[in-house]
């Protein structure tokens, strides 16, 4: 049995849309806007055996917020030719470098006034309406050279996204660090000369762009047996992190080793006065060693801090917290400056769904455990529109029965992540497991007129 096909993790069949959602609690009247995420939705007849959790069709969930109420929930296949193909709706427009037939399924989020479901490894992002049908692929207005990432990140200093791609049998000598300015329009490409491992996400901070070169990497074996998904633990290809000056050149790359592991996502990063650097991310012992499903089975992740020094090139490593966790969030205004609080949430069988908020100042973690058989997935942090405490806003996610029972949308005070949910809004249909989601307010993304 593929555990990544069972209990919530199986795929929903309908797209739905409901509107005026039972909320208990109550909603904050100042979020207006759509909560949105983005996950695997397999479509049709799926090969369980070969099945990878990272390969299934893109769907979007998404709730819209408007003065204390719950508008809508939609939910909607991210737009690809497999999708257009089973579902007997018009082609999807727009480039298509990859050839890939599947939609984006990693993250979603609003930039540039507009709506973006995106992915790794090659995928040509793609435009979502407010109502989250898909518009078109869009490289960003023909400006992208080639691959994207679901991981760009935001700098609210200049309003530019930074990403760093890679393109497994397209560009095998070399990933791509990409600036998109604030109109949507790619300002800047570095190529990094790199080995052909699989870079999930990357790092900002004020100085550098933070690339990932660890050991889980393109195995040609896989790939020849038609694997949709061919990356292997290797750990004889080493383990290294390497910092771009933000407006440097490939010769400019310093890279420094860590012991092994593998990393998905960092929580969080930034320079010291010093001219160190600080990372906080979770971190595996091991990934896709024995597992060639999904990324749960070989280890379980903890929170570590890495300390860089750059002009020793010495990088050193420290347990925040053992407990298995994953998904680390923080908020949105102290992206690439030190912080106190990260958000994460439990991982693997216990604590399992847990949110978790971490004061990475005094060590002291808070929770809010949902029940047995009940957690939430990726946090997202909104803050309040009159706060000043970095702490001050919401925590956002979907909150999931892990034996496929009914999900809702939760909403949690992030100064008193204990009390759980302060409002909850009863879903009209189970939302599976997925990846990550973001908040998009009105304000960034308006909704068409009428
Ligand atoms: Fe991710």
């Amino acid at each position: 049995m593929n555990p990544y096909l069972a209990g919530n993790f199986a795929p929903v069949t309908e797209e739905i849309t409901a509107t005026g959602l039972a909320v208990s609690g109550e909603l904050p009247k100042e979020l207006n806007g759509r909560y949105l995420r983005n996950g695997p939705n397999p479509l049709g007849n799926t090969d369980a055996a070969a099945y990878h959790w990272f390969t299934g069709t893109g769907m979007v969930h998404g709730l819209r917020l408007r003065e204390g109420r719950a508008e809508w929930y939609r939910n909607r296949y991210v737009g690809g030719d497999a999708v257009a193909k089973a579902l007997g709706k018009p082609p999807v427009t727009g480039p298509n470098w990859s050839g890939g037939a599947h939609g984006p399924n990693t993250n979603v989020a609003g930039f540039a006034g507009r709506t973006w479901a995106v992915v790794e490894a090659g995928g040509t992002p793609v435009e979502l309406t407010y109502e989250l049908d898909t518009v078109a692929r869009n490289d960003f207005f023909g400006t992208l050279p080639g691959a994207f990432t679901a991981h760009p990140k935001f700098d609210s200093a200049s309003g530019e996204l930074h990403a760093v791609a890679y393109a497994p049998g397209r560009w095998m000598g070399h990933v791509q660090y990409i600036v998109v300015g604030k109109d949507g329009r790619v300002r800047r490409t570095v190529d990094i000369p790199m080995g052909p491992s699989m870079v999930h996400d990357m790092s900002l901070t004020e100085k550098y762009a933070v690339i990932y070169d660890l050991p889980v990497t393109l195995d040609m074996k896989m790939a020849q047996a038609g694997s949709r998904f061919p990356f292997s633990w290797n750990p004889d290809y080493g383990a290294r992190v390497g910092f771009l000056p933000r407006e440097g050149i490939a010769q400019d790359m310093i890279w420094i080793e860590i012991p092994l592991c593998y990393a998905y996502h960092p929580m969080n990063a930034y320079d010291r006065a010093d001219g160190s650097v600080v990372i906080d991310i979770c971190a595996f012992d091991r990934m896709f060693d024995h597992d060639r499903n999904g990324p749960i089975r070989d280890s379980l992740p903890r929170l570590e801090r890495w300390e860089f020094d750059i002009a020793g090139r010495r990088s050193s490593v420290t347990v925040i917290d053992q407990t298995p966790q994953e998904f680390p969030r923080h908020a949105p205004a102290v992206g690439t400056r030190e912080y106190r609080y990260g958000y994460a949430v439990g991982f693997g069988t216990h604590p399992a769904g847990m949110t978790f908020k971490h004061d990475l100042v005094t060590g002291a973690r808070t929770h809010y455990d949902y029940g047995p058989g009940r957690g939430a997935g990726e946090s997202v942090f909104v803050p309040r529109e009159s706060g000043g405490a970095e702490d001050d806003g919401w925590l956002l996610a979907f909150a999931h029965d892990f034996g496929g029972g009914p999900s809702s949308f939760v909403v949690l005070d992030a100064q008193d992540v204990a009390r759980g949910p302060v409002a909850e809004v009863h879903l009209p249909q189970r939302v599976p497991f997925g990846f990550h989601g973001n908040w998009v307010s009105d304000a960034s993304v308006p909704p068409a007129p009428a």
